[in-house]
């Protein structure tokens, strides 16, 4: 079986993450995105990564990923940024080398439980043309709007981004597809969400399942925090052996094995701190993800943001209100940051005192 992985775009909502690593390499919650979505575990055998940009970046990371999943990851590389469908259309010979069988289509920005096995027998079981998650959200009108029948989860009405309120269950970016669907895609920049769901489902092909547990689109700094505090939620509940525990942790907190933590902390809530990272004596950590290979020296106070990998963070600094550091930033003692986006290795000597990007 195979997945195509929808990379692409314009990669700028989750800068500067995105500038070093593919949405897919990102890490969540200590491991990189493409981990989360277990596609090993339900047989897919290849990956393709739709992408339009960088390929020789990726190219690098990715015979290593390749040896940690097992699985065989391509890339199908753009010339121009073909939208949401145009790229199942170029990648439509290596989708079709499995003589007939459904593939799966993920948005690289999704986090969620994944249930793909299920999906798989409810798409059988259906036997439509294409099969799609849905989840509930309070806010429809930033994504794809669903109309579905409850008993069948056939699909009434797709609308993408509706102006008007249509309903609040919303296209969650994962989908299982007959490769008929191929046919009705043309080589050219093209949206899934608006020419072709609206086609399928007026034949009445298009199916809808709705995703149990929780769901986050994570492509903006703000969203990626709150599927932090969702995800490490769920993981209390089906897993609270993976959450750290002790006087200086408060609520859902992960710290990767290899990480080491000083005298004196206090962690939580909603925190994850990755690999290799050395945290000093005296640290305020809450909201915040702490990638791989950082080091928060003493007394540091980090809440609200982002620090990017083997980025520092010096003495008493202050760093809070989304700020998201890229890879390798050094944040000099006593610095305060509100809100700063600051791109990959830099050295950062003066306050950030309202939101802005660092160049
Ligand atoms: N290869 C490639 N080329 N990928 C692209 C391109 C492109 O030109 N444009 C977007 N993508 C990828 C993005 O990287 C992302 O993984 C996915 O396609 C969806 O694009 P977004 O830009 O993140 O769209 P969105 O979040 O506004 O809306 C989509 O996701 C929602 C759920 O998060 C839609 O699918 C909505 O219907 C859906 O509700
Ligand atoms: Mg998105």
């Amino acid at each position: 079986m195979k997945a195509l992985i929808l990379v692409g775009g314009f990669r700028t909502r989750l800068r500067p993450l995105t500038l070093c690593y593919p949405k897919p390499l990102v890490d969540f919650a200590n491991k990189p995105m493409i981990l989360h979505q277990a596609l090993k575990a339900i047989g897919v055998s290849e990956v393709v990564l739709a992408i339009n940009y960088q390929p020789e970046v990726m190219l690098n990371f990715l015979k290593d990923f390749e040896k940690k999943l097992a699985i065989k990851i391509t890339c199908s590389q753009e010339i121009e940024p073909l939208g949401t469908a145009g790229p199942l259309a170029l990648a439509r010979d290596k989708l079709l080398a499995d003589s007939g069988e459904p593939f799966f289509v993920l948005n690289s920005d999704v986090i969620s439980e994944y249930p793909l096995k299920e999906m798989i027998a409810f798409h059988k079981s259906h036997g439509g043309e294409a099969s799609i998650m849905v989840t509930k959200v309070d806010e429809p009108s930033k994504y794809g709007v669903v109309v579905m029948e409850q008993s069948t989860g056939k699909v009434e009405k797709f609308v993408e981004k509706p102006k008007l309120f249509v309903g609040n269950k919303i296209n969650a970016g994962i989908y299982l597809l007959n490769p008929s669907v191929l046919d009705r895609i043309e080589l050219r920049p093209t949206s899934i969400e608006k020419e072709v769901f609206p086609k399928i489902a007026a034949e009445n092909k298009l199916y809808a399942m709705v995703l149990p547990g929780f769901w986050m689109d994570i492509g903006q700094p703000r969203d990626y925090i709150t599927g932090l505090r969702l995800y490490l939620d769920s993981l209390r509940k089906n897993s609270p052996s993976k959450l750290a525990n002790g006087p200086h942790i408060v609520g859902n907190v992960i710290v990767d094995e290899t990480a080491k933590i000083g005298e004196g902390c206090l962690i939580g809530p909603d925190v994850a701190i990755g690999p290799g990272c050395v945290v000093e004596s005296g640290v305020r950590l809450s909201r915040c993800t702490v990638m791989r290979g950082v080091r928060i020296k003493k007394h540091a106070c980090i809440s609200s943001s982002i620090i990017g990998w083997h980025s520092t963070v010096g003495q008493w600094a202050r760093v809070e209100n989304m700020t998201i550091l890229g890879e390798d930033v050094h944040v000099c003692d006593e610095i305060y940051s509100n809100g700063g986006v600051v791109l990959p290795h830099k050295e950062i000597k003066a306050s950030i005192l309202k939101p802005e990007i660092v160049l």
